[in-house]
Order: structure tokens, then sequence, then C-alpha cells
């Protein structure tokens, strides 16, 4: 009888372990979040496509960087945030003239300019609130 008890009470308290962490596996992400995550996804994916050679593949991930941070970039209200948010469209759009005419060497040293532009705004605006 103990047994069953002990047994019941591991279960129950498995089960609702378990429907927390279901509960709690998908917070809804806020938009400043799946804006930077989408442009987290495009440079991981382009620096794999620079690698693996597919030219025509980064031309479209810079285009739609380019195209995000052109719209987002206009209405950051903080002047150093918009400033290197448009500095990433435009580098994106040079990455993207460089993927079109297969330029590999330049992709890669403007991704790494994209990242540092990234790293700036993450040091100097998002980790000082
Ligand atoms: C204008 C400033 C600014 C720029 C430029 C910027 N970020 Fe961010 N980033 C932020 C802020 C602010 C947050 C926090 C957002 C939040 O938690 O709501 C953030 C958060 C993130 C996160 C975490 C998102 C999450 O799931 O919580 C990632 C990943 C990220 N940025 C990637 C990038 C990449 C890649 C770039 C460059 C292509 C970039 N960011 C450019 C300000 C910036």
């Amino acid at each position: 009888m103990k047994k069953i008890i002990a047994l019941l009470s591991v279960a129950v308290f498995t089960s609702a372990v378990f429907a927390f962490a279901a509960g709690d596996a998908k917070p809804e992400l806020r938009p400043a979040q799946k804006i930077m995550q989408a442009r987290a996804a495009w440079l991981t994916a382009m620096s794999e496509n620079l690698v693996a050679n597919r030219f025509e593949a980064i031309s479209k991930d810079a285009d739609e960087l380019v195209a995000q941070t052109n719209k987002v970039g206009e209405n950051v209200p903080n002047p150093l945030g918009k400033e290197l948010t448009l500095a990433i469209a435009s580098l994106a759009k040079d990455i993207s003239v460089a993927a079109a005419g297969k330029n590999g060497e330049t992709v890669k040293v403007k991704l790494g300019e994209i990242k540092s532009k990234c790293g700036e705004c993450h040091a100097k605006i998002r980790d000082k609130k």
C-alpha cells in the first residue's frame, strides 16, 4: 500500500512538472526579439552559404536583411541605434551586390562588419538598460 502511494505521488509530481514545462516551452516573443532572431538567422545562413559557395542564397538573405533593417531603422528613436541599423542595411546591400558577382571575399568582410554593428548596439544600447 505504501509503495502504491509512493508510486502515485511520483506519477502526480512528474506529470505536474511536465505540464509546467510544456506551458513554459514557448513563451510569446516580443516583437523586437522576432526581429533580432530573424537577423541572427540570416547571418548564420549567409555564413553557411558562403562556405558552400551558394551565392544566390546569400543575395536573397542579404536583400531580406536590407529590407528589414531599412524598415525598422527609420523608426528607431535612439540616434545611434538608428545609425547602426541603417549601416547594417547598407552593408547588407553591399553583400547582395558582392554575392551577385560571386565575390566571396567581400561577402566575408562585410559579414564581419555587420556583426560588429550588431555587437555595438547590444553593448552600447541594449545592455545599458
Ligand atoms: C539598434 C540596436 C540593435 C541593433 C543594430 C541590433 N540589435 Fe539585436 N538586440 C537589440 C535589443 C534592444 C535587443 C533586446 C530585444 C528584447 O529583448 O526585446 C536585441 C536582442 C538580440 C537578440 C536576442 C533575441 C532574443 O531572442 O531575445 C539577438 C539574437 C540579436 N539581438 C541579434 C542581432 C543581430 C544578428 C544583429 C545585427 C544583424 C542585431 N541584433 C542588431 C538591439 C539591436
